[in-house]
């Protein structure tokens, strides 16, 4: 056979290895790989590498990916300037060409939400046979409970907080930590608890700033003049915005999330004398190796993708369902997979006493 892959959305620590896993098993099986550059794009402009044994020799241990990635290009509304105007063509039936000219029998595509969703697009415009296999450091992808690089992600996130905890310690501050996640609370849950924070915030559960003073004054009370809390990025602010660095102007506005940490430390200065600061870890997050938890899970997504393609299931997504590597239909992967406010974890960070600023 002859499998194409590639890598779209935002990179994650985990990328590579998904991709040696792919290539050496297809290869095992006397199979040829073929990796594309930058995601559709590369499938669309026909660039394109061969991958070997030579290729992925060492990848395994790298941060970002060998293939080079985007997460600004829509193949069905793919953005060029012609004659100085931006025009917006789809380029499904290009990709379809390129693929049949290269004799690809599939392709493996490695990304997010976003590109899990272009994918079943193309699939069913252009019958071309894709396997998908979820990554994001956001774990937001619906069809999965756990998606590659995330675990990663939490690790550097704790590794944060730990080292917040004691400047926070020593300085009798309030130390805001604010970690990546876009619309879901997934990284800062995790690491919260992991890093033990007083005040997890999370987009899906309110807060007020009053809740967010009541958990600091309790610990002073109790002796603790200090307090960490941990903030999701697309936490609102009281009034219900949205606080984003910048908006990319594209076919689809993409907003750039990152500040409501500030944003907090002003309010909270504002109602108090407590002195707090800010830290935004920002991409940080996704850079670097993987731990040695997504590597064997990447290990294993890459692998059962290959199987997908042996067993003939195509237009599917690996995915971790109750502990099981299996796969669900890429049609399923819609609207984003948030934190449940009443599911165990938040209720297990509520019993010990952890608040969410309610
Ligand atoms: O989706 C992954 C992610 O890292 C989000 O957590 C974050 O909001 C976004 O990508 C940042 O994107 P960019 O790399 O374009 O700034």
């Amino acid at each position: 056979m002859r499998i194409g892959v590639l890598t779209g959305g935002g990179d994650c620590p985990g990328l590579n290895a998904v991709i040696r896993a792919v290539t050496r098993t297809a290869i095992s099986n006397g199979d040829t790989v073929f990796g594309f550059n930058d995601g559709f794009k590369g499938l669309i402009e026909n660039r394109y590498i061969s991958l070997n044994h030579d290729s992925v020799s060492g990848i395994l241990i790298r941060g970002g990916t060998i293939l080079g990635t985007t997460n600004r290009d829509n193949p069905m509304r793919y953005e060029q300037i012609i004659n100085g105007q931006k025009i917006y063509s789809d380029m499904s039936g290009i990709i379809k060409e390129n693929y049949q000219a290269l004799g690809l029998d599939t392709l493996v595509v490695i990304g997010g939400d976003g590109t899990m969703r272009m994918a079943n697009e193309i699939a069913e415009k252009t019958g071309i046979k894709i396997v998908g296999v979820p990554k994001t450091i956001d774990n937001d992808i619906v069809g999965t409970d756990l998606t590659f690089g995330f675990s990663s992600a939490v690790d550097i996130a704790t590794d944060a907080l730990d080292r917040l905890h004691s400047t926070a310690e020593s300085h009798h501050r309030v130390m805001i930590l604010e970690v990546m996640g876009r619309d879901a609370g997934w990284i800062a849950l995790h690491a919260g608890i992991a890093g033990g924070a007083d005040i997890i915030l999370i987009p899906e559960i309110s807060y007020t700033i009053e809740g967010i003073l009541n958990t600091i004054t309790n610990r002073i009370e109790r002796g603790k003049h200090f307090s960490l809390i941990i903030v999701a990025e697309g936490v609102k602010t009281l009034e219900g915005e949205s606080i984003y660095k910048d908006i990319i102007k594209s076919d689809i506005d993409l907003v750039k999330l990152g500040g409501i940490s500030n944003w907090l430390v002003r309010a909270i200065e504002n109602a108090s004398s407590i002195e707090c600061r800010a830290t935004i870890l920002g991409h940080l997050q996704r850079g670097g190796s993987p731990n040695s938890f997504d590597r064997v899970y990447c290990t294993q997504l890459g692998a059962k993708a290959v199987e997908l393609i042996y067993q003939g299931k195509f237009q599917e997504m690996v995915a971790l369902v109750n502990n099981n590597i299996t796969s669900v239909p890429l049609s399923i992967v819609k609207g984003i997979k948030l934190v449940d406010p009443k599911g165990p974890l938040v209720s297990t960070a509520k019993q010990i006493g952890i608040s969410f600023g309610e």
